[in-house]
């Protein structure tokens, strides 16, 4: 039987629980981190700046986690943002679909890079109560690119050039983004869109064209990310080779689940349509990112 006296106990450890809860303000589970991405439809989640900013419980903040991606269902940033985060990671997603990275250079379809850059910098660039990021904590990525490459790769003139001008102007948003603080970048690659289905068909000459146009931008990128370290004091870079891990995967599908290499929007598919990645890809290249950067505040 219980007695009045150990009724009492537990009546006034209730009330001084109810006392604690109400006394201590609500602490976050554990540490937070930022993420100001950038992109295009192999990025965007499909957030809006200027609408319902991400916080504990909605990590991508608006529209809701998975978010709108070029897949449809969860792409890298969603997983690496909730499936292999070792931090509470708050992640702005300015990536938008048809993105490019100078509307001077090649025509848009919405918005290009600049664009992204300058909503960044109008909002949470200057770190509002809802987003009071450090140089430390903050992690900036970009992944553009196979817009600008796969609307002008047929064209005439030396597409080498081309490629320094894109990477030029590139750099010149980046270094908006050491501006305003960043000190933690990665940078992903173009990966080999003449396996997407959407291109498998054009002519073999064409393929092997946008194939060439892709290695030689790929591999400037990594020249300028090896410059812009330099370049900025304090700085510090993880690239993401997403040309080799397509290609790995793409070579031997089977071995990482999928049924083959150019079918889509079924269960089991690399590709979800005929030019974006599935939900299972982008499971792993989240996992590979995560891995680049085991040990960050991140992952
Ligand atoms: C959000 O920003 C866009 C421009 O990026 C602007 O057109 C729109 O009016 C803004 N919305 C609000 C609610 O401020
Ligand atoms: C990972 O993110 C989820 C969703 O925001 C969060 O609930 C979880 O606590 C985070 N994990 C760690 C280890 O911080
Ligand atoms: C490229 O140059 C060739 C030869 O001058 C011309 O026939 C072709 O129309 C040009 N193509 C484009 C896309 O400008
Ligand atoms: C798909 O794989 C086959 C061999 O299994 C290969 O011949 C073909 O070139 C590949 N296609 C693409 C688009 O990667």
């Amino acid at each position: 039987m219980i007695s009045l006296r150990s009724l009492s106990i537990i009546a006034s450890l209730v009330v001084s629980s109810v006392i604690a809860g109400i006394v201590k303000s609500p602490e976050p589970p554990c540490k937070v981190t930022y993420w100001f991405s950038f992109g295009d439809s192999y990025t965007t989640t499909g957030f809006t700046w200027n609408s319902t900013l991400p916080s504990i419980g909605n990590p991508l903040g608006n529209p809701a986690f998975p978010g709108v991606t070029g897949g449809g269902g969860e792409n890298y940033v969603g997983f690496d943002t909730v499936t292999y985060n070792k931090s509470l990671i708050l992640s702005y997603d300015y990536g938008v679909g048809g993105a490019v990275i100078d509307p001077t250079l090649v025509a848009p379809l919405t918005l290009a890079l600049p664009d992204e850059i300058t909503q960044f910098l109008e909002g949470a660039a200057k770190k509002p109560k809802t987003s009071p990021w450090t140089s430390e904590d903050a992690l900036f990525s970009v992944w553009i690119g196979i817009n600008d490459l796969g609307n002008t790769f047929y064209l005439n003139g030396s597409r080498s050039a081309f490629s320094d001008l894109l990477l030029e102007r590139y750099f010149a948003q980046v270094q908006k983004l050491v501006d305003a603080g960043g000190r933690k970048f990665l940078f992903i690659n173009v990966p080999p869109t003449y396996r997407a289905p959407l291109i498998i068909g054009y002519f073999p000459t064409q393929l092997d064209v946008l194939k060439a146009v892709i290695e030689g931008f790929n591999s400037k990128l990594a020249a300028k990310v090896k410059a812009f370290k330099t370049q900025n004091h304090g700085v510090s870079t993880w690239s993401w080779d997403a040309y080799t891990a397509f290609n790995i995967i793409l070579d031997s599908p089977k071995k990482y689940g999928f049924v083959d290499n150019s079918s889509y929007g079924e269960p089991g598919d690399f590709w979800a349509n005929t030019y974006h990645p599935s939900t299972p890809a982008h499971l792993i290249f989240a996992k590979q990112i995560s891995q680049l950067l085991a040990g960050t505040p991140w992952f």
